[in-house]
């Protein structure tokens, strides 16, 4: 249902992203539709949206396009326009030309360039001026991620009614590496305009209250960070802006539910048997990026082979891969990378008709991707950093039948709390061969063992216990804000 937004008295509940939750789709015919945003963010927070009827300001993911605002299913959705030279500057450009490596430990090099800083600060102001357009008096407003962490400062300027709360959903880097950025006091600066500044971690918690007391040159609390639990404190004038770890997750229970579907029990059954029926199916299921560790895996997979500790004979991996980023050139060099090494691979080791690599480069639909990790015998999860890694918790969510195995990068926020996966080290292949064959090759019950506990853990830590722990703690004890997360 698409209807018009009521306008007058505005919003008490706003999420400002980059993105909306649904993306605007140019057809060949030039007519438009809409489909779902990709990544963790969306995957995360529209079920949190969903329930507390707010409103989500963000951009509707194609330059040059004014889209008035719509409702959507309940949701209020306010698209923020962008020129594509703002596209190529702030989103292709700042965003995940700059921030996104320089977050992620660098894996890629960061490009400093001060035109890409200057639409970076514009857009955001956009953001926060949209915002105040649509947040009302007094309002609670959530703003996520790295392309806006100088909205808070922004919007708190125009509306100091508000209360402001900001989440990364990135790894916040060592404060080594952040130093390297040539706006790092700006961009400190910018979170700081929050009420409460939340991380996936701890260690991300305490590097940025490191930053808040060396380039914002504001007093800070010094006691240790606990997870959902003893939140540090800036102090920024009279105000008082906390600063806490709140690792995200997924609706569990929804996701539990469907995988137990007859219908994707046998989409499942369908998948194995279109896989020729072989005794092992391996399954990377990610955003084409370079920090996701897909190279890594295939060479590791490469290795196995080799050495033969793995049957192409009785063995398969499927790698599903939604586009990202296409025109960064980062990005553009590691899908050929990729590409040539499954190639190599069934090169090497497939039979006419049995290739051991699978590999989709496109977004696979909600219930066929809920089979594939029905029908995995092991999800390999090898991101050489990522702040969560909500994948490796689908896979969890979709096992209740206990079979299945983890296997699963140290590097990612995801290890902190599933510890009876086959953790790795993606930057020691031995470690992540280990861990493959381990998940492919040990006892039926030790697997259901580890399944079991991983399970406990997804199951009761979902999305709704995260956005409630943030919002609890953002609202301060005050009732609005767990009000905010009805049912
Ligand atoms: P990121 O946010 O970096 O993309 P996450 O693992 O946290 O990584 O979240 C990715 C989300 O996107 C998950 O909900 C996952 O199911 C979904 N996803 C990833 N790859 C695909 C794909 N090929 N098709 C459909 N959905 C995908
Ligand atoms: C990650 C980021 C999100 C982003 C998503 C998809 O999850 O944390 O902010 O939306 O990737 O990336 P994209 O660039 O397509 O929005």
């Amino acid at each position: 249902s698409v209807a018009p937004a009521p306008s007058g008295a505005g919003s008490g509940f706003v999420v400002v992203a980059n993105r909306l939750p649904v993306d605007l789709e140019r057809l060949p015919d030039g007519t438009t539709r809409w489909k779902r945003s990709p990544g963790g963010l969306v995957t995360a927070l529209e079920p949190v949206l969903r329930s507390n009827k707010g409103a989500w300001v963000g951009w509707a993911g194609v330059p040059d396009v004014e889209v008035q605002p719509i409702i959507e299913d309940g949701l209020e959705l306010h698209p923020v326009p962008l020129t594509a030279q703002e596209v190529e500057d702030y989103y292709e450009g700042f965003s995940n030309g700059t921030l996104w490596p320089l977050y992620h430990d660098v894996i890629v090099r960061p490009v400093y360039d001060r035109a890409w800083w200057a639409a970076y600060v514009e857009v955001n102001r956009r953001f926060a001026e949209e915002t105040a357009k649509v947040a009302a008096e007094g309002a609670t407003v959530w703003v996520q991620d790295y392309q806006l962490q100088l909205v808070p400062k922004m919007l708190r300027m125009l509306r100091p009614d508000l209360t402001i709360g900001f989440f990364l959903h990135i790894p916040f880097p060592p404060v080594e590496l952040f130093m390297q950025m040539p706006w790092r006091t700006e961009i400190v600066e910018g979170l700081l305009g929050a009420d409460l500044i939340g991380f996936h971690l701890p260690g991300g918690a305490q590097n940025f209250l490191y930053l808040a007391r060396r380039l914002a040159g504001q007093p800070t609390s010094r006691g240790t960070i606990g997870v959902r639990s003893k939140l540090g404190v800036v102090q920024v004038g009279f105000r008082t802006v906390r600063v806490g770890a709140f690792p995200i997750s997924i609706d569990s229970a929804e996701l539990d539910e469907h995988s137990r579907r007859r219908s994707v029990r046998e989409r499942a059954a369908k998948i194995r048997a279109e896989l020729g029926n072989p005794k092992n199916i391996m399954l990377g299921v990610d955003r084409l990026d370079y920090t996701k560790g897909i190279d890594i895996r295939l060479n590791a997979l490469q290795e196995l082979l080799e050495e033969g500790r793995v049957d192409p004979a009785d063995t398969v991996m499927v790698q599903l891969a939604t586009p990202s980023r296409e025109r960064v050139q980062s990005y553009i060099k590691m899908r050929g990378d990729i590409e040539r090494q499954v190639g190599r691979i069934n090169g090497e080791f497939a039979r006419v008709g049995y290739p051991v690599v699978h590999y989709l480069h496109r977004p696979i639909p909600r219930d066929e991707l809920i089979a594939f990790f029905v029908a995995a015998d092991a999800m390999l999860v090898t991101p050489l950093r990522d702040g969560m890694n909500l994948v490796a918790k689908e896979y969890v969510a979709c096992h209740s039948d206990l079979n299945g195995a983890l296997v699963l990068s140290e590097f990612t926020g995801a290890a902190a709390e599933l510890r009876q996966s086959y953790l790795c080290n993606p930057h020691d292949l031995d470690s992540v061969k280990d861990a493959i064959v381990g998940a492919l090759d040990d006892e039926r019950d030790t697997k259901r063992r580890r399944m079991r506990s991983m399970r406990r853990q997804v199951l009761t830590h979902d999305v709704e216990r995260w956005a409630r722990a943030f919002l609890d703690s953002l609202s301060h004890g005050n009732i609005a804000g767990s009000a905010l997360l009805s049912e």
